[in-house]
């Protein structure tokens, strides 16, 4: 079934209240509804009643409290067809299911994790625990009781604020839960269980107290301190940037270790991946710290970016996801570095939404058409969508933009909106025409610009030439022209940046507005060439083609004023110089470098008044996805790889005695500390490892980096640099089996210990993987173990992935399908590795194809891999 935008109809029923009785038991939880309905009419509807349901089980069905007799209604596991309805406006309906928490696989719904109750309803899982209309335009009012055994579920929890609790007879015990906000059955959470818990409170800038509790693992509660200063520090930036303030009495976060995605916004209640709530300095790394900080902050702010405004319909999800990413990217950015933080999304951007773009699985940022909606929660939607609000705020300005968000929270509380919502509020306080920039939201693909400068020393003029192209996408053949907002500065000779007189309405300060297809730009009483840094920030989600001398690109590399965009120079000279090298290693000779991009290099890594972390950044080469998008088409993955390590060794050898001073210079003194600063640090120090490990033999530094580690952050690093670059050495070896006898019980610290091992490159990796899904820690069930073995298998070891022969597709293939039975979200999200196979050389894209040939053909295929390859393959 194909769902379409155009389709949308108001619900003809409405649900203003829900109560919700559980009495939970592994195999046999008893679900009780009773839901007031209204029709939206306001008066008698002659409609049947319509609920959604998900493998149900009908126990028993009333209407205002009278037994309905079976001629009146129908029941599938799938849907709730009541047919004969009371002739009024409103009135009661009681429905009994019963599920079984403990079979539930798939995640989605009611199900245990380590013996604990606990949820998952976005986007459609409400409807696994009783029939609904589970829409997110239909909001309800929640009141929750939850019964169960006291002493192995002690602990009780749903939306909103604690009513009342007591004791029951038999051992069980009861606990009832109220959440005034309305809301759509997908922010709908419980947990029963037995946990430990880190409490604070947290005082809201109108003098609220707020309780705040974060529940983990007994025994792990000094891990979830990070997470707590994480989570009062978004409470306060909320505050602060936004004037966003929380209206719960508690505010609680509960980590299971069995989860689908990274965490959930339910209303008071989020439910995380543990991955993103426990850390200590033993067992998570600086990135580990980073990624709790982000997504804390992220479910955090969806309470009013997502629950107090949520979405008409599945389309609008971007509408919260990416205007929520973007929240979070501005806080992480005020938390720590702009700079890197700016850097490192567009390194994400472009190794996981550019190849999205530009692939079979292209779908705007608001799509038009979806058969699985959770095949939809994809890095277009978020991270693009994230994009797209950033450029609002470029067109807009600071101070419009919040105008803008003022107006969205003053005009839509309450409401379930839609991306027009959004865009008018910011039409309406800016008084701008946003008609063209909404192409952004509808039309997929990743726009590319050309753009050349001239300078006529006799005009003293600058003209820039400006050119966008949109190619199609699977879904839409032909484009329109977007709105492009690019930041830009004249570099002059001195590396500052000069004053500029445009001599043309298309320029507003440093922002030139592109759209149309063609456009020119002049600049005017420009006295010597300057040199042009454009897509400042990168002010705009596109592929930048300029003409550009290597000259001008190293001077912007050493001068440009835009972190960003000085980034950005380097990292065009060496995909360049990989490319090249690329060509020379496919025509059977060996790559040479510029010696000029070494010593840039090398520069760089020493240049004091860069912090570490943008060094760090600096030194980190284009990844292989990168090298393969940037050469296109008939891609051997072994060429790219042999491509990357010649530059690595290449830089290594230039550079090898200040190289060995800097990784020494950055050395930790004194305790550990998770800040931006010593893990920037860390992280130009561990970059330097990867390099002054290279050459032939130099085991030593990392090895010795091991032994002496007393952070997750250098140890981890360590074993990487030894499986990857002196994969089977004794010291590699010997590591690997440290690792793993000093972590065996820390599932979360052997995923890391996985997916070092499942991306050494090289065709021999599809053995070790194979050999390391029947290791002890490893389990199919278990979204963390399987994304760290067998996902980041796929999608980030290329040349073992797609290994000549095949034998990496059948690997993966046979563990999708194994996934598959127990786990369709989970299965369908790491099949997408295979979005690229057309881009292969032909013999690769012949054995790819295949096995998703073999994927399809597998009977009873769930509709959410069924979806992936079909759309994968068309
Ligand atoms: N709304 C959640 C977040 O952005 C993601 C949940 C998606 N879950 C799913 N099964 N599709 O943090
Ligand atoms: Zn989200």
């Amino acid at each position: 079934q194909v769902f379409k935008l155009e389709d949308y109809r108001p619900s003809e029923f409405l649900i203003p209240e829900t109560r919700l009785t559980f009495k939970l038991h592994p195999t046999r939880t008893l679900v009780q509804a009773d839901l007031t309905i209204r029709t939206r009419s306001g008066g008698p509807s002659n409609a049947a009643l319509v609920l959604d349901g998900d493998e149900l089980q009908l126990r028993s069905l009333s209407i205002n409290g009278t037994v309905l007799d079976a001629a009146s209604y129908q029941a599938t596991p799938d849907r709730l067809t009541i047919n004969a309805l009371p002739q009024a406006d409103t009135f009661t309906v009681q429905i009994e299911t019963e599920i079984a928490p403990e079979n539930n696989k798939a995640l989605s719904g009611l199900y245990r994790s380590s013996g604990n109750y606990t949820t998952q309803c976005e986007a459609e899982g409400f409807r696994r625990i009783t029939y609904f209309l589970d829409r997110p335009d239909v909001l309800s009012v929640y009141t929750v009781r939850l019964e169960a055994d006291a002493s192995e579920t002690p602990l009780l929890l749903s939306n909103g604020n604690p009513v009342e609790s007591g004791s029951l007879a038999d051992g069980q015990h009861y606990a009832v839960w109220h959440d005034p906000f309305p809301k759509p059955s997908y922010l709908f959470a419980l947990v029963g269980g037995n946990l430990g818990v880190i409490t604070d409170s947290f005082t809201t800038m109108s003098g609220r107290e707020v309780e705040l509790g974060i529940y983990v693992e007994h025994g792990k509660e000094a891990r979830a301190a990070y997470a707590m200063d994480a989570l009062k520090r978004s409470m306060r930036w909320d505050e602060e940037v936004f004037g966003l303030e929380y209206d719960l009495d508690v505010f609680n976060i509960v980590a299971v270790s069995d989860f689908n995605m990274g965490a959930m916004e339910n209303k008071g209640l989020n439910i995380f991946n543990d991955k993103y709530v426990l850390a200590d300095e033993v067992t998570a790394t600086d990135a580990d710290y980073a990624g709790i900080e982000a997504v804390i902050a992220h479910e955090y702010f969806h309470n009013w970016t997502g629950n107090r405004i949520t979405c008409r319909d599945w389309f609008q999800l971007c509408l919260k996801e990416g205007l929520t990413v973007y929240r979070d990217h501005e806080f992480s950015a005020d938390q720590r570095s702009r700079a890197v933080k700016r850097i490192a999304e567009v390194r994400g951007l472009r190794a996981q939404q550019f190849p999205e773009d530009q692939g079979p699985l292209a779908h705007p940022v608001r799509p038009r058409r979806y058969r699985e909606i959770n095949n939809f929660y994809t890095s277009t939607v978020y991270e693009k969508g994230s994009e797209v609000v950033r450029m609002i705020r470029t067109i807009l300005g600071a101070a419009d933009f919040r105008r803008g968000m003022d107006l969205y929270f003053e005009r839509h509380d309450g409401d379930a909106a839609t991306i027009e919502d959004f865009l008018k509020v910011f039409e309406d306080v800016s008084g701008r025409d946003l008609q063209q920039f909404a192409l952004w939201y509808h039309q997929a693909g990743t726009p590319s610009v050309q753009v050349a400068l001239r300078h006529d020393a006799a005009k003293r003029e600058v003209t820039l030439h400006l050119e966008q192209a949109l190619a199609p996408t699977p879904t839409e053949s032909s484009k329109r022209l977007m709105h492009i907002p690019l930041q830009f500065g004249l570099v002059g000779p001195d590396g500052h940046d000069m004053a500029v007189h445009a001599a043309d309405d298309s320029v507003e300060g440093d922002v030139i507005h592109l759209r149309k297809r063609q456009q020119t730009v002049r600049f005017t009483d420009v006295a010597e060439r300057p040199v042009l840094s454009i897509n400042r920030g990168f002010s705009a989600p596109i592929m930048l083609a300029m003409e550009q001398t290597a000259e001008d690109r190293m001077f912007l590399a050493r001068h440009d004023s835009d972190l960003f965009a000085r980034w950005q120079s380097m990292t065009t000279l060496a995909t360049q110089a990989l490319t090249q090298a690329y060509r020379t290693i496919r025509g059977g000779d060996t790559p040479v470098f510029d010696e000029a991009l070494l010593a840039l290099v090398g520069d760089t890594a020493s240049d004091a008044s860069l912090e570490p972390a943008y060094r760090a950044l600096a030194l980190s080469l284009p990844g292989e996805g990168d090298i393969a998008r940037e050469i296109g088409q008939g891609i051997d993955p072994d060429a790219i790889l042999g491509a990357r390590n010649a530059l690595v060794l290449a830089i290594a050898s230039a550079n090898a005695d200040r190289f060995a001073l800097i990784y020494e210079e950055m050395a930790a003194s004194g305790a550990f500390s998770p800040d931006a600063a010593s893990a920037g640090k860390r992280a130009l120090r561990n970059v330097l490892l990867d390099y002054l490990s290279t050459p032939a033999g130099a085991v030593e530094r990392a090895a010795s980096q091991y032994e002496r580690a007393t952070n997750m952050t250098d140890r981890a690093a360590a074993l990487a640099v030894l499986a990857h670059r002196q994969s089977g050495s004794p010291e590699a070896v010997a590591a690997l089996a440290d690792f793993e006898h000093r972590f065996r019980t820390e599932p979360l610290v052997m995923d890391k210990w996985f997916q070092i091992q499942a991306t050494v490159p090289g065709a021999a990796t599809v053995d070790a993987v194979r050999r390391l899904m029947r290791h002890e820690g490893f389990s199919i069930d278990n979204p963390n173990r399987v994304r760290s073995l067998v996902g980041a298998f796929a999608a980030a070891n290329q040349t073992a992935f797609h290994a000549a022969d095949g034998s990496g597709y059948t690997l993966f293939a046979d563990a999708v399908i194994e996934v598959e039975r127990r786990n369709p979200q989970v299965a369908a999200r790491i099949a997408t590795a295979f979005r690229s196979w057309r881009s292969l050389e032909p013999e690769r894209q012949d054995k790819a194809r295949q096995a998703l040939v073999a994927i399809s053909q597998h009977k009873d295929l769930s509709s959410d891999l069924r979806d992936i390859v079909e759309r994968t393959l068309a």
